[in-house]
């Protein structure tokens, strides 16, 4: 039969008479740049995940880009960010005007290692990005320690974390509102996804706020007056309606996502060739994907695709192997929990609308492979 990768034309079903007429009363207003509705999904999320200052922005590529920009950063000023993520995370870097300095991660997690932060600073260390890589949260308790004993900066790239939650001392934190500024992504196939590109930037600082509020709309407060060079990232009042409508969903798409993760990790637990995603402790995983590791992935992934079961790899080449970071001089060999990831990881079909025919169907055809 078949299993797409993601079936986001079943998430529009469930929800099409709910975003249907909240599209249409933007298009009856014809506010399309910066209607209402942001503000109301900035509100909406800053409340719910309990931060000070949720700022809308074109994408999570500038949610990430702007405060890099935000840290005035100097030529040779380094940022620490892990080489296992999406590009965007260490271009922004670059395109803020500082080095990146690429470090490995935690093979259980996947997620940036604590160790490998502290190892890594230098006098010209200025920031961390750490990235919530696949749904699950980096360890922040210990990154946040580091970083407030080196005086950096920790900007939370949460493109795939929304609504994942650490636990830290007594409190359970949101995913984003833990550093000094937290990122998300409204990418389509994220689990909050607009009708195209959009993002957020979370703080609780009421300087940058202001100053990430500035950068969005060209570097000025007020119209035609500009304190700095900004830049034009606004988030669509059409995606903002839609993703207001979505929000309302995500806390249970969550949930169903979890009781799928959890539905895989019993068919594969004891399975001698795959190792299913582990969840640290302390950590409320939200399954942006569902990461499996194998010895054979591009043989798996060959024999899934010709069953007609959706699959992807994310990541393949880590950052520090890009043609265009190679003037960093790294090699292989460099970062090796990062590198071993990219050769066995593998994600499968995750999201709420799966049924269990259909997730029955992928856990036979990977068993299969191995049989
Ligand atoms: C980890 C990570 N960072 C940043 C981004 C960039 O987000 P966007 O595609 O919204 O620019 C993405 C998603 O695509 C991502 O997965």
């Amino acid at each position: 039969m078949g299993v797409p990768l993601l079936d986001l034309v079943a998430q529009y079903q469930a929800i099409k008479d709910e975003v249907l007429p909240a599209l249409m009363q933007v298009i009856e207003r014809q506010a399309f740049i910066m209607g209402p509705q942001v503000g109301e999904l900035e509100a909406a999320i800053a409340a719910k995940y309990g931060v000070a200052h949720a700022i809308a922005c074109a994408s999570g590529t500038d949610a990430i880009l702007l405060p890099v920009k935000a840290l005035n950063l100097q030529p040779g000023d380094e940022v620490i960010a892990p080489s296992f993520t999406f590009f965007a995370t260490a271009g922004a870097i670059h395109n803020g005007g500082g080095t990146p300095v690429f470090v490995d991660i935690d093979p259980t997690t996947f997620c940036i290692s604590a160790d490998a932060i502290a190892a890594a600073i230098t006098p010209r260390t200025k920031a961390v990005v750490v990235v919530h890589l696949y749904g699950q949260m980096a360890d922040m308790t210990r990154i946040m320690a580091i970083a407030e004993r080196h005086g950096l900066a920790v900007i939370e790239d949460g493109a795939q974390a929304i609504g994942a939650r650490q636990q830290m001392g007594d409190e359970w934190r949101a995913a984003g509102t833990v550093g000094t500024v937290g990122t998300l992504s409204f990418f389509p196939s994220k689990n909050l996804g607009g009708w195209g590109d959009g993002g957020m930037m979370l703080t609780n600082d009421d300087t940058i706020g202001t100053r990430l509020k500035k950068l969005r709309l060209h570097g000025g407060a007020k119209q035609y007056h500009h304190e700095e060079v900004g830049t034009n990232s606004r988030l669509d009042t059409v995606q903002a309606a839609v993703l207001l409508v979505k929000l309302r969903h995500l806390d249970a798409w969550n949930v169903g996502r979890r009781a799928r993760a959890l539905r895989y990790d019993a068919a594969f637990a004891t399975h001698p060739a795959i190792c299913p995603p582990r969840v640290a402790p302390g950590n409320e995983h939200i399954y942006h994907q569902y990461t499996i590791r194998v010895d054979d992935r591009d043989g798996l992934k060959a024999h899934l695709t010709a069953k007609g079961i959706g699959c992807a790899v994310y990541y393949p080449t880590a950052l520090h192997q890009q043609p265009c970071f190679e003037d960093l001089g790294y090699k292989l060999g460099d970062l090796p929990a990062t590198e071993a990831a990219s050769r066995q990881v593998i994600s499968l079909p995750i999201y709420p609308e799966l049924t269990d025919a259909q997730q029955d169907e992928v856990v036979a055809a990977v068993t299969g492979y191995f049989a």
